[in-house]
Parts: structure tokens; C-alpha cells; sequence
């Protein structure tokens, strides 16, 4: 196991922000992670766990010891007559694995194809995309506790997932304000995820994008193939490629208000994109919230708006003269201030701000 200092972290977020890690370790297997805690001093560091760098702002250089994960393999665990049982490495790029689940036959994932990051970043911000989220297709996720080097599973009840939300994306400080009370954020180190993906396959076709998509084509009996192709597609159409141009995916969540709320809202701006929610709530398009202040295309800085889906912040300096964290941030706080002072709506950052 070798200690690297100070390793640009520039290629390994996908906003290519400049920073630098002042120690960063490779974990390529359960058993660095065993030759490092038998390290006192490396056993004693506070620890970042490093994924894909999708779903992160680096706002400086990184003091904690950045832990980069590279665990990889795919393969097929089980197969009973309920569902497909698949286990990835969590160094695995997410995109590989749905497409090889795809080529050996097991479906269920297609409509997550494409959203960049690894294996194990996926529960830690349950990532969902067209109407199906990773919570759907979960068995569980091993895990190594980096204060103690236990090795640990949990199911999908124990990760607590929620909305681009799970245990792994909260921190358990006494002074924390998690509801929950715990969490295991830079505690725990996802190794494995496994997922179980039903049989007999059922496609999902709900989300408004592909809907009109299948319109467009001759195919109203789309396998899981075609679906995959569509989701390509339609996100290549929508959403910025991170290694063209950076970007963490959606940069806000999108909010849940009262059906009073949303009606008092739709009473002022009728045109709003909202969707009613089984409990009652409903849920707002951020993109459309942030699209009607006017920010589709603007920038601050070399952090920009995207001009095609007002959610996603982009690097507009590329690699050469790349955003800084500063600047993403203060253009995310000036979208926060003008949809708050319009809407009465405060936006949530989705990526973790480091
Ligand atoms: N809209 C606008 N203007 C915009 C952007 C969106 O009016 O600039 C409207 C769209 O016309 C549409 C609605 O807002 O009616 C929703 O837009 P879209 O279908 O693009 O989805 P989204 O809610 O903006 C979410 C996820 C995406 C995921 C898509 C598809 C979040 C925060 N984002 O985006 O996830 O790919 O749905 O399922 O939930 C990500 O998490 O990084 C991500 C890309």
C-alpha cells in the first residue's frame, strides 16, 4: 500500500476543479484497507472516501486522507425465479455495469444507464433517473468500518434511502442535525453492491421523456435494449457528457412543498412543473424553477448555467482554466437567493461540498 502526497484531484471530479489530496491511498482491495488501518497514523486520520468525483464540489485542497476507491469485478451471484442476483466491485464504472448486465442477459437497470460515477457511489446518493432509482433494484452492500476494519452488510432497510439520500451520506456528530441521529459518512467504505434485478422483466416507461420517445418510434413493445438506447439518447440530448464538458449532473434537488404551497404557486406562476406525490405532497421541477428566474446559459465566473437543462451547473474554463469551487458555489447561492425571493422556495444542493 503506498501513501501518494499531494495528488491532483483535478482528473478525478468530474467538475475538473482544480485541488490537491495532501495524502491519497488506493483501495483496490478489502485488504488495503486491512494494511491501512495497521498504519497508527493512517488508523487516526479523518478519511474522505473518493468514488467517481461526480457528485462532489471541492472547494479547496483536501486535508483529510483521501481514500480513492478502485475495488473492481462483476458477476453474477445468484439466479432463482424471482430476480438476477449481481454483485460489482465498488471501483466499477456504474455505466459499465449496466451496460454488461444488458450484454449477459440480466435486465433492470437500463433506465439507469449513463449517470456517471462508480458502483459505490450509487447508494450513497441512491442515484434515479426515469422513473427507476437504485433503492428499486437493491439486495445489499458490503461494507468495511474504517475506524475498527470490520467488515459489515447491510440491506436496503439499513441504508435508509430517501431521495438522492442514504445513511452513508450523513455524518454522526453529537452537534449533528440528521433526524436519524447516525450516519456513516467518511465512517464506512462501500467494498461490494449487490442487486437483485426482478424477474420476469417489466419495462418502465412512465417518465414523460420516454413516453415520448416510444411515440416517436414504431415500437410500443420495447425490450430492455431498446429502453437502454433510448435513455442514451435522450440524456445525451439533455444533459452535458462530464468529460467534454464538467459537471456534477443535477446540482439541487428537486423540493417537495404542500399541495397549498403548490396551489398558492400555481395561482401566481400556472405554468409550473409539479408531480403529486403518494403522501399527499407534491414535488417541484428545480430545472423549471430555475429556468423561470432566468438563468438557463448565465455564468459567474467560469461557473455556468447549462443551456439546455437549467439544473446542471457547468465548468464553462474546460481543463486549462477550470472553475473553481468558489465560483460554482456563488453561483449556486445567487440561483438559491433568486428562486427563494420568487418562490419562497429554498433549493437543496445534491452534490457533497467538500
Ligand atoms: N425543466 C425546465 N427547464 C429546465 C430544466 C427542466 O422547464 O431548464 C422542466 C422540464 O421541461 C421537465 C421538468 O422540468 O418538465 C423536469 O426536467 P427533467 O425531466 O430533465 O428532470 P429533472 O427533474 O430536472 C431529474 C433528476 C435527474 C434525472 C432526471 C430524469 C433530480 C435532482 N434530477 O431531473 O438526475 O436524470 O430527473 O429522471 O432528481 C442527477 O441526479 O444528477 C440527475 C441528472
Amino acid at each position: 500500500m503506498l501513501v501518494e502526497k499531494n495528488v491532483s484531484l483535478q482528473p478525478f471530479n468530474s467538475f475538473g476543479i482544480v485541488a490537491k489530496a495532501f495524502s491519497l491511498v488506493r483501495i483496490d482491495s478489502q485488504a488495503d484497507i486491512t494494511a491501512m488501518l495497521q498504519d497508527p497514523v493512517l488508523r487516526a486520520a479523518p478519511k474522505f472516501v473518493l468514488g467517481g468525483g461526480s457528485n462532489i464540489v471541492l472547494t479547496g485542497d483536501v486535508k483529510p486522507l483521501v481514500l480513492k476507491v478502485e475495488i473492481m469485478g462483476k458477476r453474477l451471484v445468484q439466479e432463482t425465479a424471482k430476480a438476477w442476483i449481481v454483485e460489482a466491485g465498488a471501483g466499477e464504472n456504474w455505466h459499465d455495469l449496466v451496460s454488461w448486465t444488458l450484454q449477459n442477459g440480466y435486465p433492470g437497470l437500463e433506465n439507469l444507464a449513463l449517470i456517471p460515477g462508480t458502483v459505490g457511489a450509487a447508494p450513497v446518493q441512491n442515484i434515479g433517473a426515469y422513473g427507476v432509482e437504485l433503492q428499486d433494484r437493491f439486495e445489499s452492500v458490503d461494507a468495511v468500518d474504517l475506524t475498527t476494519g470490520q467488515p459489515f452488510t447491510l440491506n436496503a432497510a439499513q441504508c435508509a434511502f430517501g431521495y438522492r439520500d442514504s445513511v452513508f451520506k450523513h455524518r454522526s456528530t453529537a452537534s449533528s442535525s440528521d433526524a436519524k441521529g447516525f450516519g456513516l459518512a467518511d465512517k464506512a467504505l462501500i467494498i461490494r453492491v449487490r442487486l437483485s434485478l426482478p424477474k420476469p422483466w417489466k419495462p418502465v416507461l412512465g417518465y414523460a421523456d420516454l413516453e415520448k420517445r416510444m411515440l416517436q418510434s414504431s415500437n410500443d413493445k420495447p425490450d430492455a435494449r431498446q429502453i437502454y438506447e433510448w435513455i442514451c439518447d435522450i440524456r445525451r440530448a439533455k444533459l452535458p457528457d462530464p468529460k467534454v464538458i464538467g459537471n456534477a449532473g443535477s446540482f439541487f434537488k428537486n423540493p417537495t412543498v404542500s399541495l397549498e404551497q403548490c396551489a398558492d404557486i400555481i395561482q401566481r406562476d400556472p405554468k409550473i412543473v409539479h408531480y403529486h406525490l403518494a403522501d399527499g405532497s407534491v414535488k417541484l421541477a428545480a430545472g423549471w424553477l430555475i429556468d423561470a428566474c432566468g438563468w438557463k446559459g448565465k455564468s459567474v465566473g467560469h461557473a455556468g448555467v447549462y443551456d439546455k437543462q437549467a439544473l446542471v451547473l457547468v465548468n464553462r474554463g474546460g481543463t486549462s482554466n477550470p472553475v473553481t469551487g468558489g465560483e460554482v458555489m456563488t453561483l449556486a447561492k445567487a440561483i438559491q437567493t433568486s428562486v427563494y425571493e420568487r418562490f419562497g422556495i429554498l433549493l437543496e444542493p445534491e452534490p457533497v461540498v467538500v
